[in-house]
């Protein structure tokens, strides 16, 4: 056993034992951050918060909740709502939040594909934020069920059903995922323990890996500049700390970061208290029924332009039907964003207007994203082309135009 002394103080009794100094100056005091960064850097923190947030207020939740199709519905809309204290709030702050964390994930995507910060050894940062991404929208379409309402009974049908159209075993796997041969109670309890259990803790294992990543390579940067960390971090201890290049994540960017968060948070609770509705499906506050199907079924805003593309396809194409094309394409707009740095395997790291195709391509996506976002929410009659070319331009982006746009910036 390593030799112990006799302390001078609590933080000297910890460090024998501990190491804490150390520990922090690994995870935070001499963890360097450039400086040549903008707001859009804070949302990695504020991404943080809005998950502490859907935590604690889950476990509020959940003390009231009842995982049973006979007294969810009541469980959420009367007791919660209107029974206990404060109840309404902790429901409102779940749900915003839920919905916001989406809101900021496709923010914070959009920066790293913007500066190009899933290339030259930034492809694991790229990945886990991405194993992220899928497992929050498992995480909001099983919290989506718990309510019982409407919606919740008829999105668990029509996405359980997808299931359905994978060859041999796709009737087989429907009922596995369902516990029943129709959504149901069983149905309701194994989506709860994911909601509450499963998926918290992937979501924190992965969550933990994704900051990890970020160690070796760091953060890029407004220019995508390549800083050699270890010689600017020496500038910084030791030499002009105006000259160098990086601050270090505790105090110097943290402390700036708190203040967006401060920002976000007067945001967020004006949401929460005045435009709750948005997150929340007035369907949905109609209890499940199983024999009187809503007229228009679809997800909430952040699955809408997969949801569109999905629905997209509506005539036969080379003899293979218009689900299967659509099945696949859904699949692949699922994984699209992951496999980026495959796609995009040219070596220029550089903010997109510094790369004029990319630059066209980035915006591209966006508008489509939009528009599919549109397409996504209203009825397909009388506009089927439309959702059709929306879903082609976005699988054309991906499947040819990165590529191609990688080729030629490779040539040149
Ligand atoms: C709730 C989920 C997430 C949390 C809590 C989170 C947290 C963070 C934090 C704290 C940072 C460092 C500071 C910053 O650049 O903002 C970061 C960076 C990064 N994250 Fe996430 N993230 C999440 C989801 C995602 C998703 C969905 C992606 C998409 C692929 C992603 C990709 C990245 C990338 C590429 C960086 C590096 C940015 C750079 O180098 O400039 N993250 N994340």
């Amino acid at each position: 056993m390593a030799q112990v002394k006799k302390s001078s103080g609590v933080i000297d009794w910890l460090d024998q034992r501990f190491a804490v100094t150390k520990l922090m100056k690994v995870l935070v005091s001499e963890y360097w951050i450039p400086k040549n960064i903008s707001f859009l850097w804070a949302m990695g923190v504020i991404l943080t918060t809005l998950f502490a947030i859907l935590f604690v207020t889950g476990l509020l939740l959940l003390m009231y909740y009842k995982p049973d199709v006979n007294m969810a519905f009541d469980s959420v809309n009367y007791t919660i709502m209107q029974e206990v204290e404060y109840g309404w709030l902790w429901r409102h702050m779940h749900a915003v939040a839920a919905s916001v964390i989406f809101l900021i994930m496709y923010i914070h995507l959009l920066t790293g594909l913007y500066y190009g910060s899933y290339k030259k050894g930034r492809e694991l940062i790229w990945i886990t934020g991405m194993i992220l991404f899928i497992c929050f929208s498992a995480e909001a379409f099983s919290g989506y069920m718990l309510p019982w309402g409407q919606m919740s009974y008829w999105a668990a049908t029509v996405i359980t059903q997808l299931f359905g159209a994978i060859p041999v075993i796709g009737e087989a796997l429907v009922e596995w995922i369902r516990g029943d041969y129709a959504v149901g109670d069983a149905t309701l309890t194994r989506f709860f323990m994911l909601h509450v259990c499963l998926l918290p803790i992937v979501i924190i294992v992965v969550l933990v890996l994704h900051f990890y990543s970020l160690r070796i390579p760091h953060v890029n940067n407004l220019t995508s500049e390549e800083i050699d960390f270890d010689v600017e971090a020496d500038e910084y201890l030791h030499g002009d700390k105006k000259k160098a290049k990086v601050i270090p994540f505790w105090p110097g960017f943290l402390a700036k970061d708190f203040m967006y968060v401060a920002f976000f948070m007067i945001f967020f609770m004006y949401l929460v208290c005045f435009h709750y509705g948005f997150a929340m499906d007035p369907i949905n506050f109609e209890p499940a029924n199983a024999l009187k199907t809503p007229a228009h079924i679809y997800p909430e805003w952040y699955f809408l332009w997969q949801y569109e593309i999905l629905r997209g396809f509506f005539f036969d194409i080379f003899g293979i039907s218009a689900s299967t094309i659509g099945l696949l394409s859904f699949a692949f707009a699922g994984a699209a964003f992951m496999i980026v740095p495959l796609l995009d395997t040219s070596d220029v790291v550089a903010p997109a207007h510094k790369r004029p195709l990319f630059f066209i391509w980035f915006w591209l996506l966006v508008i489509d994203l939009i528009a599919l976002s549109i397409l996504g929410k209203v009825p397909m009659e009388g506009r089927e082309w439309l959702g059709f070319w929306s879903s082609t331009l976005f699988l054309f982006l991906f499947i040819v135009a990165l590529p191609a746009i990688s080729f030629i910036e490779k040539r040149r």
